[in-house]
């Protein structure tokens, strides 16, 4: 069973075993699948997302009131083209369960049913215009006679159907854009509702979803906590504790006080200093964590620990791969130590992992790539020792980034915490190029960071600021300040916006702003007579500068 679906039904998040009220995505790979889900939360609405070949038996224990099976890049005609179980259109109707297919999901359903799916005459890619042809449930009455712009993106399409559907829209070139069976719960889009180049998307979602199968949009963050507290205290004995690697990121903070709020001070947490951390990083979270958050943290200042294994190495994915060594060595003794103090060991460890981390982890169908349940590196800075044993807790499993601000919000998370911009695990390990120990590069890196952070504040630009931060490039370049000739280092200053840092745009300072941050770094960074900035995109650069 999908880790995902196993742990929902026991776990909660919002669903217990049996709820309904639960619209379930079965993904078949098209790029869009998140997005389904996303939007479906956005309307109050608990959606997951679940690999779209899952068997029967997993998809009925989940008791969905809602099913979308939807797109992928397959055709309904290629062979191993991925499908729903057999069974599963005859368990929907018997359990009163609705079904509406995305574009493949769609011509899943009109094959399947003894319609007929055929090349398209003319292949429809990007926005386009349907035409709601009469009154139908899709749509609603009012929307009858209307034209709406969508996105579609199919070369296949349906020229047949089966019997019972009926035509609700067509796109202005003629081809079957929506279509419903009513009385047997069975609904088809072939554009995509979910992207917002389809402007009326979210409607039509919405009166699917409320109007015509009847879902309660009451899903809260609140439940989610609530339900959460509860699971945890049932996973976690009286006498069992809980250990938990704080990074100073929103997630692993987030994740950390709600396992602190059902099992009190049973969870350890331990913040590693590890000496590539901003400008008064350490003391700033550890003041958060104390003093707003009571959680039980240990400090540990590794950083010399750190620093010396870092010396001389200039290779980034070496540096990455002894960071991550390091982090491993000092979590297994904060763990030997605790065990000394407690007299056992601890049981559990908390991580915040979050959805699309789990989503990622489970290719989908079709995609010729092997289920493999990883968590992405950075969650947990190169892995864990394998001998811990330690059973995991993964609180956040269900959430997006922007679900867990919200329960950060409801947990009292300070607002200025839950809008930090994202940090590498790495830290500034993958700012300063090439060897981070030589000279002060890591001071002045630090000093030129805050200047460019604090401006960025001061302008009131930080929110609408996906990551900013600065580089430190090991070469210097010819300068002149006071009546000498310098020869200092050249730092970057790196401002992004992105959706989820998978891509990404520079983000454009007036130039009043660069002017005075460029001062005011060449008059108070000593050691700097050059700053740039990077003007570039992801791809075709990344974010980070190694
Ligand atoms: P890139 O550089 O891959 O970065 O375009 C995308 C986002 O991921 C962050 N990043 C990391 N985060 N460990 C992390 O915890 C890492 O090794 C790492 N590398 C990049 C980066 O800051 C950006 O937000």
């Amino acid at each position: 069973m999908d880790p995902a679906v196993k742990s929902n039904a026991s776990n909660g998040n919002g669903v217990a075993r049996g709820t309904s009220n639960l619209v379930l995505i079965l993904d078949y790979g098209s790029q869009y699948t998140h997005l389904i889900t996303r939007r479906i939360r956005q309307l109050s609405v608990l959606s997951l997302c679940v690999s779209g070949t899952n068997s029967l038996d997993s998809i009925s224990k989940l008791n969905p009131s809602v099913v979308i099976l939807s797109g992928g890049p397959h055709s309904v005609h290629s062979p191993g083209a991925p499908s729903f179980p057999g069974g599963f259109l005859e368990y929907a109707e018997e359990n009163g369960v609705f079904v509406l297919g995305i574009c493949y999901g769609m011509q899943l359903i009109v094959q399947k049913l003894g319609g007929v799916v055929d090349v398209g005459e003319k292949q429809e890619y990007g926005k386009m215009e349907i035409v709601v042809e009469g009154e139908c449930g899709l749509y609603g009455a009012e929307a009858a006679g209307g034209h709406q712009v969508v996105w579609m993106s199919h070369g296949d399409e349906a020229v047949n159907l089966p019997e019972g559907f009926t035509v609700v829209a067509r796109s202005l070139q003629g081809s079957v854009a929506a279509i419903e069976n009513r009385s047997r719960r069975l609904y088809g889009l072939q554009c995509h509702p979910e992207v917002t180049h389809s402007p009326q998307g979210m409607e039509t979602l919405r009166h699917f979803l409320l109007d015509v199968c009847g879902i309660s949009a009451d899903w809260k963050m609140q439940d989610v906590l609530e339900e959460e507290v509860k699971v945890i205290k049932g996973m976690v004995g009286p006498d069992e504790h809980v250990i938990c690697a704080l990074s100073g990121g929103v997630d692993s903070t987030v994740a950390a006080t709600l396992v602190h709020k059902a099992i009190g001070d049973r969870l350890h947490c331990v913040f590693v200093d590890n000496g590539l951390l901003r400008y008064k990083e350490r003391e700033r979270v550890m003041s958060t964590f104390e003093s707003e958050l009571h959680l039980p943290v240990t400090c540990v200042d590794a950083s010399e620990q750190f620093l010396n294994k870092l010396k001389g190495v200039k290779d980034p994915e070496i540096k990455r791969k002894i960071i991550g060594h390091e982090f491993i060595c000092i979590f297994d003794e904060f763990a030997i130590e605790l065990e000394k103090k407690l007299g056992k060991k601890p049981t559990f460890l908390v991580q915040g992992t979050l959805y699309p981390d789990v989503i990622e982890s489970c290719p989908p169908p079709g995609s010729g790539m092997t289920h493999s349940h990883t968590i992405k590196s950075h969650h947990n800075v190169g892995g864990l020792p394998k001998d811990m044993k330690l059973k995991l807790i993964e609180p956040l499993k269900f959430l997006f980034k922007d679900e867990v601000r919200k329960l950060g919000r409801i947990l009292n998370v300070p607002e200025s915490f839950l809008k930090r911009h994202p940090f590498p695990g790495p830290g500034l390990a993958v700012r300063v190029l090439g060897d981070v120990t030589e000279g002060n590069a890591l001071e002045i890196l630090r000093q030129v960071d805050e200047i460019f952070i604090q401006s960025i504040k001061e302008a009131g630009l930080y929110d609408s600021i996906w990551q900013a931060f600065a580089v430190f490039l090991p070469v210097q370049s010819v300068g002149v300040q006071g009546d000498q000739r310098t020869h200092s280092h050249v730092v970057v200053l790196r401002a992004i916006t992105s959706e989820d840092g998978m891509t990404a745009d520079w983000y454009y300072f007036d130039h009043k702003f660069l002017i005075d941050v460029v001062r005011k770094i060449c008059n108070n960074v000593r050691g700097v007579n050059r700053v740039c900035q990077d003007i570039t995109s992801k791809p075709p650069a990344t974010v980070e500068w190694e």
